[in-house]
């Protein structure tokens, strides 16, 4: 392969926005925004701890967790790229309890509206483990130049524009999918770009791989329990027993069980009884990625990307990953 043959994120999007003739290059020039903001966050991911600025600042977010710098830096650097480029009226993140009008010249007029997840895997920055960003991104339902309200915001995943992440690991890759198949980049720190590494992910529709918090199976719904033990026991042609992973980061345990197949479960608990993960910054916009690669994602209820959500910081049990293992998974409640 020639050494000058590869496509970058910013080329990629300009190729696909033809299968937007509505869009007017305004979600071409969010997503290569995200890519700008996702490039200065892994720079800050990976200079983390040279420049000391691992570990907690001391506030406690929405969701009573410690908030760590880089959570904060992310979610700053969301909110001035967005504000700057002007397609976003508001936001909304994991780190802010309400949503966010976004306060730039041209803020008012944006169409859209973003909900991140900063840094996913916080727990894990400390370690030098796999961390990631999440984004979603939706079509304002409020009159463009108006004042953006919540109703904005608070839109099923079914609505969506489009959704991905970004992993912080071995090296840094965005994933996204605009509805029409998912597409992943990997960035090369030599040229500064995100260049076309995994064009077209399908998921496997069978894998071998179960990532869930064994920790709290006492607590987890008697199916969940009766599915582990199923994983655990012995039977060649399903090549069980399956493989345990679980990093504790949403974004890397999927994106692996992504592209090597598996299913990814956070069941509800005695603790959390709607499950720990967040409807409008994790599991939706996963679940449409993972939908998009030819898996299923859902709650053991209804499927996560039919939701209507009722709050910003709503959580969810979650099922998903390959579709077979997500269907057997179910089969036992
Ligand atoms: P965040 O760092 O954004 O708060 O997300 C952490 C989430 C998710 O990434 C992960 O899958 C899950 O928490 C792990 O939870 P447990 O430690 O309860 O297993
Ligand atoms: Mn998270
Ligand atoms: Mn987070």
């Amino acid at each position: 392969m020639s050494q000058f043959n590869f496509t970058t994120l910013g080329q990629f999007i300009i190729e696909k926005q033809s299968e937007f003739p509505f869009a007017k290059g305004e979600l071409s020039r969010l997503l290569r925004d995200i890519g700008i903001a996702a490039k200065v966050i892994s720079r800050e991911v990976n200079k983390a701890g040279i420049a000391e600025i691992i570990g907690d600042v001391g506030e406690i977010n929405i969701q009573g967790e410690d908030v760590k710098k880089l959570d904060l830096i992310g979610n700053e650097m969301f909110t001035t790229v967005l504000e700057r480029g002007g397609e976003v009226c508001a936001f909304a993140s994991e780190e802010e309890d309400n949503m966010v009008a976004l306060k730039g010249t041209h803020s008012k007029n944006g169409q859209y509206v973003v909900c991140i997840d900063p840094l996913d895997g916080s727990s894990n920055i400390d370690v030098n483990v796999s961390i990631g960003t999440i984004f979603s991104i939706y079509r304002r339902v409020t009159s463009v130049g108006t004042e953006p309200t919540l109703e904005d915001v608070l839109q099923a995943g079914n609505r969506l524009v489009a959704s991905g992440y970004i992993i912080y690991g071995s090296s840094t890759m965005l994933v996204y999918s605009t509805g029409k198949g998912v597409n992943g980049f990997t960035l090369d720190n030599s040229i500064g770009e995100f260049c076309l590494s995994h064009p077209n992910i399908q998921t496997p529709k069978d894998g071998t791989i179960y990532s869930l918090n064994e920790g709290n199976a006492s607590d987890f719904p008697e199916g969940v329990q009766k599915y582990i033990s199923w994983c655990k026991e012995k039977d060649k042609e399903t090549q069980r027993p399956y493989s345990a992973r679980y990093i504790g980061s949403m974004v890397a345990d999927l994106h692996r069980n992504l592209l090597k197949g598996g299913i990814f479960i956070y069941p509800p608990t005695a603790k959390a009884p709607n499950g720990k993960l967040r409807l409008m910054f994790e599991c939706i916009p996963m679940a449409f990625i993972v939908e998009q690669a030819g898996g299923i994602a859902t709650t053991g209820k209804e499927r996560v990307l039919d939701i209507q959500p009722k709050e910003l910081h709503q959580r969810v049990p979650v099922f998903i990953g390959s579709a077979n293992m997500v269907n057997k998974a179910l089969s036992f409640s």
